[in-house]
């Protein structure tokens, strides 16, 4: 969506707020010995406290309010009886509904013991938001973001996962236009004061290809390997863009 009036902005940071709300109360309870259906139990609680909706639930019977994906799960992942054990790298991601307006973010975190790569992967996951965030300005081209992530992940020596794109959002939760996470003269178009889109590089260390599991949700690498996504939904504007997931 384009933003067009103060209660749209208002709308947004509501539901964005609430989604950063959810995804924290998630992390801090994530430990080894914890199934991701209670990690889901606990981000749908700040979900349902503050009158929001899941959107996975809402608008694709998505089995679980929020997306918990494990290791070399890169999306969509159905919470379950599934333990975390130390040493996983669990990436959370809530999008939600409030009053009509959507917002989605989501991040990656590492449950100790921490390897040295994990952690370098994480960083530069992060430094890929960062830049993308740096890029995502009125008047600039879409492509101009993916750009930005795609020059981190390789300075980094990561691929992008090229098939997980950034999206519209705002009124529903998968709005155009798509924004890629590499350069591609495909997005030309310009980056509009007031439009509403996620930011969300997808880093790792293999080929980047990806397939849907048997369940039909879960997206995972083809080589096994792991990643790292961090996740804002933000307002363009002419300077740097409101992050309206930021808690
Ligand atoms: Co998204
Ligand atoms: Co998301």
């Amino acid at each position: 969506m384009t933003v067009e009036s103060a209660r749209d902005i208002e709308g947004l940071l509501k539901i964005g707020r609430i989604v950063g709300l959810s995804i924290q109360a998630m992390r801090e309870a994530l430990e080894p010995g914890i199934t991701t259906a209670e990690l889901d139990t606990i981000g749908e609680r700040v979900l349902r406290e503050n009158g929001a909706r899941s959107a996975p639930q809402l608008v694709y019977k998505f089995p679980g309010a929020t997306c918990i994906s494990i290791n070399d799960e890169v999306a969509h992942g159905i919470p379950g009886s599934r333990v975390v054990q130390p040493g996983d790298v669990v990436n959370l991601d809530v999008s939600a509904e409030l009053n009509g307006y959507f917002a989605d973010a989501g991040e990656t975190v590492a449950v100790p013991p921490v390897k040295p790569e994990t952690e370098h992967l994480l960083n530069c996951a992060r430094q890929a938001l960062a830049s993308a965030i740096e890029a995502a300005r009125g008047g600039n081209r879409l492509n101009s973001i993916g750009r930005a992530v795609q020059n981190q992940a390789e300075k980094c020596g990561y691929n992008v996962i090229r098939d997980l794109s950034g999206h519209g959002v705002g009124k529903s939760i998968h709005e155009k236009p798509s924004v890629p996470n590499y350069f591609t003269h495909r997005a030309k178009d310009h980056l509009t004061d007031g439009l509403v889109i996620t930011l969300e590089p997808f880093l790792t260390p293999g080929t980047g290809r990806i397939y849907t599991a048997d369940d039909g949700w879960t997206i995972k690498t083809v080589d096994g390997k792991g990643f790292a996504q961090f996740e804002h939904t933000v307002i363009i504007t002419k300077d740097k863009p409101i992050l309206v997931t930021a808690v």
